[in-house]
């Protein structure tokens, strides 16, 4: 079975955002990735606006080629954007402000009736919900209960495991999550912490089916550049499948 590559070019906008500059150009980012062998692209309207802009959105909606997934919190202005985008897919993300990226999975199942009332709203302007949430049986099932179709399984805590024992005991979670999910129907997708090290034993999840990557591509492009960078992550998720 296929497995798709998302990346999320979040951080290409922080080093635009840093300077106050126009460049570097999220929508040139955006086509090499693409031409690169990305499947999707990822992007996150923060609520605090730190990186990426309502105009990116807005910009890139017209410009991609391959479909959009915009990141968001469930908040009523962020529903209110993406009803007016209509990218294909929105996955939804606990939102602090004061953290440096998404700690932790969202909480399906204490805020269940809010969360089947967004997904019902975006299905209906005809936007697939993703619902990023940890590696639990219980968060899966709300998730399934909710009516999205789609679920992203936070890595962050694989991603941050500090050795061997740790690591294989996060990867058996997601191991379990991803069949558990994909056996009630979910799409399985997964993202947080992804680098050329760790993402293989994630890709070879024969349930898995895309992976959004974005802060190792974007950084290993400042070597290699952002195409090589997009492209050999593709090629090692498809040598983990054997495609
Ligand atoms: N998926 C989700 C839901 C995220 O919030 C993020 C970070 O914005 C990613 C994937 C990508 O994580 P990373 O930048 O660590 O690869």
């Amino acid at each position: 079975m296929s497995i798709f590559l998302g990346v999320n070019i979040d951080h290409i906008a922080t080093l635009r955002q840093a300077r106050g500059t126009k460049y570097p150009s999220l929508i040139d980012a955006a086509r090499i990735c693409e031409d690169s062998g990305a499947d999707s692209i990822t992007l996150h309207l923060r609520e605090d606006r730190r990186h990426i802009q309502d105009y990116d959105v807005e910009a890139l909606k017209h410009s991609l080629t391959t479909k959009m997934n915009l990141e968001m919190a469930a908040t009523a202005e962020m529903l209110k954007i993406a009803s007016n985008i209509s990218p294909e897919d929105c996955c939804l993300v606990p939102e602090k402000r004061q953290e440096l990226t998404t700690e932790g999975g969202l909480d399906v199942v204490s805020q269940l009736s809010r969360m089947k009332e967004v997904c019902a709203e975006l299905s209906s302007n005809n936007i697939k919900t993703s619902l990023f949430i940890d590696a639990d049986k219980d968060q899966i099932d709300a998730s399934v209960e909710s009516g999205a179709p789609i679920i992203e399984i936070h890595t962050g805590h694989y991603a941050n495991a500090s050795n061997n024992e740790q690591i294989d005991a996060e990867l058996k979670r997601i191991i379990e999550a991803s069949e558990y999910a994909h056996s009630l129907g979910l799409q399985v997708n997964a993202g947080h912490g992804l680098t050329l090290e760790n993402t293989q034993a994630i890709a070879s999840i024969d349930t898995m089916v895309e992976l959004n990557i974005g802060h190792s591509i974007i950084a290993r492009s400042l070597f290699v550049g952002l195409a090589n960078a997009t492209s050999e992550m593709k090629k090692l998720l498809q040598e983990a499948r054997n495609l």
